[in-house]
Order: structure tokens, then C-alpha cells, then sequence
């Protein structure tokens, strides 16, 4: 992360205190500092600390020329690998470069539109498998419930495998890492240096390369033929060889993690926000059919489709992108040095009233086609975009809206308590505290 000593005209920002400027400020005022930071400075924003320079950028067309049309000088960088590497190691969503290429290369095919046709049963049958355990009437912890039904879909359909006796293992390496991610001592001391963040980390890292070294040692033993471990197992490079272990897991561990915490949050701010408004839960539960619901039912322009995007505009399940510029870029008509970190926060572009109409408002219809195909393109981006968008972006999309419909055509779900919801923006934006629904059935009311 070390800046190019040129001067150059900065733009505005927060100063903060001598030596370490605004950086503390900037990890522990979470999505409160972007929110004040851009209002206060506007599209282009620049901080520095420790001798880095930060910038975040909240402009669409900023953003797509980040993520998009010059993306080539824009790679994850220094502080992104801090906060995951610990976990993922040299996965897909860390490698850059050739080896993140070929990695990506092979493990695409997995989420070929084909075979989210052949996924889609297999949601909606775990998601039967969870309510099926509900009662009427009783009070659930609706995003561990959403992580647990994610977590054994993702391992299903991408491994295979049937995931039950790992849950509890997995669910508790993941509540261990996710908050050592923003810890400000991991973030900002040299590594090496021992931290109780980063003894969390490992712990969770050697959990899940255990139940992960244990899944592809079973399929070894008698490979599937289209999973994913079984592919990486039979991938060869140009010199016919094969993965490293190291490689399977990392990627294994990526993929498992990436692939269930996210469409979690998604679907659990989606039951919060149907909550506070039952004339959309209304509109919803009217649209779907008493069968159960297919790739079809759920397809673009669907109100559960419009439903879920408006979801995830006010509480993008991954509230902030990070890159490091690899070498001096223009952007906004400031220059960037080689070396700056900057961020995009889609919890501000989604939530900015430039864009959308009063944009605190949850309206679902304002994903109509006419009014979807005005916003510039970058003022919504869930998924990321350019090469490094989310590779699981349909996936996440199909499962998210089948999870739904197959939920609310049985339960009605009521907020169980009003705290307001208190979410901690780490690599995903999942809820600090439990969110509690009182579960209804339909038919018995
Ligand atoms: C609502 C659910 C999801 C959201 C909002 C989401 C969001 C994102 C975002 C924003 C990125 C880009 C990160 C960056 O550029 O730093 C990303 C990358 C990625 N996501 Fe997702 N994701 C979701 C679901 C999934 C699922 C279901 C899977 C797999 C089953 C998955 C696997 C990945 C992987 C492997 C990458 C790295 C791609 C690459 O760099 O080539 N995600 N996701």
C-alpha cells in the first residue's frame, strides 16, 4: 500500500488526528462514516493515515470505471487481503491475475444457468426441510435459520454433500471470523504480530480446512461428476498438474463461505423489510401459486424478483467494495497514485436520493422496467461488476427468491421484537443482534 510520492491535488475529506488522519475513524465509524463522509464531501472523497491515501468513490460512472472500463489497474490490494486472506487464503475471490483466470475459469461452469435449473429443486426442498421444523406460533432466530438453509443448499448443490454434521462447526467459525475482520490492531499492526483477532482467524481458518479436507477426501474416494471438488480435483494445467491441496481447499473454503453468509443476510433484511409491510407481503403471497415454486415463477420482473432487488438496494448484504490502484489513475478529475485504496460503498450509492426517489422508502416497484432502465448502471451494484463481479450472482438471485416464495406461501413471519435492526458492516452487513419473527402458519389461520 505504499503511495507514490508525487504530489497531486487532493480532494476533499476528513483530516482527523496527526499521524494516523482519519484511518481509525474510517474502520471504526463503519457505515456511518461512509454515509457522513459522502454527504459532507461528496462523489470523491479522500482520507489518509500512516502514510496511505484512501479514497471512496460514490459517483455510478466513477464506479463503473473502476470496476469495468479500467479495471486492469485495479486490483484487490493490501487491505482487502488483510481482511480475508486469514480465511479464503488464495481462493477465487483473492487471487488476481493468471492464477485467478484459470481458477475462475474452472469453476464457472458450476454456475452455468443449466445447472441453476437443476439447483433450483434442491432449494426449495431444503427450505421445505427448514419450515418443516417450524411451529406455529413459536418465535425464530431468522438469520441463523437463513444461514443454516444457505449453508446446506450451497454445500448440496456446488459439493455435493450433505453438510449436517458440519453446521454447527462452520456457523461458528464464520461468527468467529467476520468481526476479527474489521478489528482495528489486525488492520493497522504488522503481521506476525500476535492478536486475539488474528488467534480467531486461524482458529476459524483450521476449522474449516478440516471439514473441508474431510468433504474432498470422501470425494477422492468416489468423485461425483459434476461438483465442484470433483472438477478441481480433475482440473490439470498446461503441464498436466493438478491443484495443490492448498489450492482445493482455499477454494473450497471460499466458496462455502462467500456462498451462504450473503444470500443469509439477503433473505433475512428481505422477512425484516416484508415485516413492516404487510401490503407488499400481501402483494406477494397473492402472486404465488400453492405449487411448489420454480425457476420460472421466479424469474425477472417477478414482484418476489422486485421484491429481493429492493431488499438489497437498502441493505446490500456486501455494503462496500475495496481496490488498490496499481498505477496512477484519473478519476473524477483528481488523480489517483499508484498504490491509494479506494473504496465503493454501494450502502451509500444505493441509498443515495439522486438516484432514487425517496430513496429510505422500501418500493419494490420502483424495479418496473421503465424505471430500472433510467438509473445509470452502476448506481446499483449488489453484485459487483466488471470480470470480478459475483460469480454466484444468479445462484444467489434463484435460491433467494425460491427461498422466499417457499416460505411466505406457508408462513406469515411477524417481527418478534422492535429493536431497531443494528448491523455491523464487515465483509457482509449481517445483524449485530438476533432478528426475532413469530412464525405463522398460513393454513392454520
Ligand atoms: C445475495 C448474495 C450475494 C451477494 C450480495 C454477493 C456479492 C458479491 C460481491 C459484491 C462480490 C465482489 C467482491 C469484490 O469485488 O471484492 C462477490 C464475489 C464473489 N462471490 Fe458473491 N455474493 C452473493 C452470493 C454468492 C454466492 C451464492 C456464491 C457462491 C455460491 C458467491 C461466490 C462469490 C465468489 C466466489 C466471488 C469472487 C469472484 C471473483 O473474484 O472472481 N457469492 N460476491
Amino acid at each position: 500500500m505504499t503511495t507514490d510520492p508525487t504530489t497531486v491535488d487532493y480532494p476533499p475529506g476528513p483530516s482527523g488526528l496527526p499521524i494516523v488522519g482519519a484511518v481509525p475513524a474510517s474502520i471504526l465509524g463503519g457505515l456511518e462514516f461512509r454515509e457522513r463522509v459522502a454527504r459532507e464531501y461528496g462523489d470523491i472523497v479522500h482520507w489518509s493515515g500512516l502514510g496511505d491515501h484512501y479514497y471512496m468513490v460514490s459517483d455510478p460512472e466513477a464506479i463503473a470505471h473502476v470496476l469495468v472500463h479500467n479495471n486492469d489497474n485495479y486490483v484487490k490490494g493490501e487491505l482487502f487481503q488483510r481482511s480475508l486472506r486469514p480465511l479464503t487464503g488464495n481462493g477465487i475471490l483473492n487471487s488476481e491475475e493468471d492464477e485467478w483466470r484459470r481458477n475462475r475459469h474452472l469453476i464457472q461452469p458450476a454456475f452455468h444457468p443449466d445447472r441453476i435449473d437443476v439447483y433450483a429443486e434442491l432449494m426449495c426442498e431444503e427450505a421445505e426441510r427448514t419450515i418443516g421444523a417450524w411451529t406455529d406460533g413459536e418465535t425464530r432466530s431468522i438469520h441463523d435459520d437463513m444461514m443454516e438453509l444457505t449453508l446446506r443448499i450451497v454445500s448440496r448443490a456446488l459439493f455435493g454433500v450433505n453438510i449436517d454434521p458440519y453446521v454447527d462447526d462452520i456457523e461458528s467459525a464464520v461468527n468467529d471470523f467476520l468481526p476479527a475482520t474489521s478489528s482495528l490492531s489486525h488492520l493497522l499492526l504488522p503481521e506476525g504480530i500476535p492478536l486475539p483477532a488474528r488467534r480467531r482467524m486461524a482458529r476459524a481458518r483450521a476449522t474449516l480446512a478440516d471439514v473441508v479436507d474431510d468433504i474432498v477426501r470422501r470425494k477422492r474416494a468416489d468423485p461425483g461428476d459434476a461438483d465442484v471438488i470433483s472438477m478441481l480435483l480433475a482440473a490439470r494445467d498446461e503441464n498436466e498438474n493438478p491443484l495443490s491441496d492448498e489450492q482445493i481447499r482455499d477454494e473450497a473454503i471460499t466458496l462455502l463461505t462467500a456462498g451462504h453468509e450473503t444470500t443469509a443476510v439477503a433473505l433475512t433484511y428481505t422477512t425484516y423489510l416484508l415485516a413492516q409491510h404487510p401490503e407488499i407481503e400481501r402483494r406477494l403471497v397473492d402472486e404465488l401459486d400453492r405449487d411448489r415454486p420454480t425457476v420460472d415463477d421466479v424469474s425477472n420482473g417477478s414482484f418476489v424478483d422486485r421484491v429481493v432487488k429492493e431488499s438489497m438496494r437498502l441493505y446490500p448484504p456486501v455494503p462496500g467494495v475495496v481496490r488498490e490502484a496499481k498505477t496512477p489513475d484519473r478519476i473524477g478529475g483528481y488523480r489517483i497514485p499508484a498504490g491509494a485504496t479506494v473504496f465503493l460503498s454501494q450502502w451509500v450509492t444505493h441509498r443515495d436520493g439522486r438516484w432514487y426517489d425517496d430513496p429510505l422508502a422500501f418500493r419494490p416497484d420502483r424495479w418496473s422496467d421503465e424505471v430500472a432502465d433510467e438509473l445509470p448502471q452502476l448506481a446499483y451494484f449488489p453484485f459487483a461488476a466488471g470480470p470480478r463481479r459475483c460469480v454466484g450472482d444468479r445462484f444467489a438471485m434463484v435460491e433467494a427468491k425460491l427461498l422466499l416464495a417457499t416460505i411466505y406461501r406457508e408462513y406469515h413471519l411477524e417481527l418478534a421484537s422492535n429493536r431497531a435492526l443494528d448491523i455491523v458492516p464487515t465483509i457482509t452487513s449481517r445483524p449485530k443482534e438476533d432478528v426475532l419473527m413469530r412464525v405463522h402458519e398460513r393454513r392454520a389461520n
